[in-house]
């Protein structure tokens, strides 16, 4: 699948010109992970070390001082350290009061984990087009999609770029409902000055590697800023155990392994430095293609918002030529999302058809996602939009 941290990593490679020439191409993949874990070797092996020396591998200290710092990190007083990015969404829905059969706002064109982790809660999701300019939720459309069954909604900050957060949140306290945000592509980013993960009643986080802030393998985290829902969730994660023989509550095995947490502590240190080189990457992006106009266009960031640039992405009419490409000047791509969620067949049972989310149907044709990492260097996007602007202007 296209998702960017399930796409390979590259080195260099071998290619031929028109001439037939055998050229050597410096291959630019679409995130580097090794070269992260390589600059942070030695305090990768003294987290490591540390928590192998104690064979304390779940529920330990180091969860508990990354559980501290992060929630500082995202402007909330708790943090919870989940399995994954889908379980905190289910986590943070079932903490938050969401009930089997209740209806849930999610936007149509995200990872599908987003409703999955309605699904999983026993809820329905209820699929919302996006705006043409962002790909983000549209916060017009969401009353229309609001029924007596509807208990959430889920604004996803997707790419990295936070929601229209006054205008969700304007909606939800008006007409009750508890906002979850999905902050999964979105570690550190701001809306108004606030951080993501601080808006709604929880928000939930992924750290699966590509991430922003990934850890090495998969987990998660739900922040919140109310003390009885992270005791909720502290129970649900963990067999719904209160103390050691005592279950009140059926529960999951959905905790963030000890090990992670102790790297993921090692990463959150530089991961205000990390989302500057993706910002100053994606500056470079715009800047280089502002005058391919219309035949490569990034997608609007609000001027309230400060992007984390999880994804860079671009708007191209013959998307799969472009793609293509690129591919042969060694430079990957990816796309997120090509198939919108009213069309996954997982989401058949629901009823809906093509045609009902034309915003977000002509976006998943066009979208491309480009190379983005911190350290993406200028000759590297130099390279890239050369690429991309003749194949694109034709
Ligand atoms: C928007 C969004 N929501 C949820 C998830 C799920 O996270 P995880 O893969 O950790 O379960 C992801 C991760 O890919 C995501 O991008």
């Amino acid at each position: 699948m296209a998702d960017s941290s399930r796409t390979p990593a590259g080195g260099p490679s071998q290619g031929a010109d028109q001439a037939g020439h055998t050229a050597v191409a410096e291959r630019i993949p679409f995130v580097d992970l090794r070269r992260q874990a390589v600059d942070l070797h030695d305090e990768f092996e003294a987290a490591i070390w540390s928590v192998i020396d104690r064979a304390a591998y779940t529920m330990g200290p180091e969860l508990a001082r990354f559980e501290q710092d992060f929630a500082g990190f995202c402007g909330a007083t708790e943090c919870v350290g989940v399995s994954s990015g889908t379980d905190a969404v289910k986590l943070a829905l079932l903490a938050a009061g969401v009930e089997p059969g209740d209806e849930v706002i999610v936007p149509v064109n995200t990872f599908i984990a987003t409703a999955e982790g309605v699904s999983h809660a026993g809820a329905v999701p209820v699929f919302v087009d996006c705006r043409a300019d962002t790909a983000l939720i549209d916060p017009s459309l969401v009353e229309a999609a609001i029924t007596p069954r509807t208990t959430a909604i889920i604004p996803v900050h997707l790419y990295g770029q936070p929601c229209e957060m006054d205008a969700i949140l304007e909606i939800a306290g008006r007409r009750s409902l508890a906002v979850v945000e999905d902050a999964c592509q979105a570690h550190g980013a701001t809306y108004r000055g606030k951080p993501v993960g601080s808006f709604g009643i929880a928000a939930a986080f992924s750290f699966y590697p590509g991430k922003n802030l990934g850890a090495l393998g998969d987990g998660g985290a739900v922040t919140t800023s109310d003390p009885e829902i992270a005791a909720r969730l502290r129970l649900l994660r963990n067999h719904g155990q209160q103390d050691k023989f005592t279950h009140v509550a059926i529960g999951y095995t959905d905790r963030l392994h000890n090990l992670q947490a102790a790297l993921l502590s090692v990463k959150l240190e530089h991961l205000a430095d990390w989302n500057a080189g993706r910002r100053r990457a994606a500056a470079a992006y715009r800047e280089a293609l502002a005058a391919a106009g219309a035949a490569a266009m990034p997608f609007s960031c609000d001027p309230e918002a400060e992007h984390v640039y999880h994804l860079f992405v671009v708007q191209v009419d013959d998307r799969d030529g472009v793609r293509a490409a690129l591919a042969a000047h060694e430079i990957e791509s990816g796309i997120h999302y090509p198939v919108p969620l009213h069309l996954q067949p997982a989401y058949g049972q629901l009823g809906y058809e093509a045609g009902q989310f034309p915003v977000a149907e002509r976006l998943t044709s066009r979208i491309l996602s480009l190379p983005m990492f911190p350290q993406l260097t200028d000759a590297q996007i130099e390279r890239v939009t050369s690429v991309l602007r003749g194949a694109a202007e034709g």
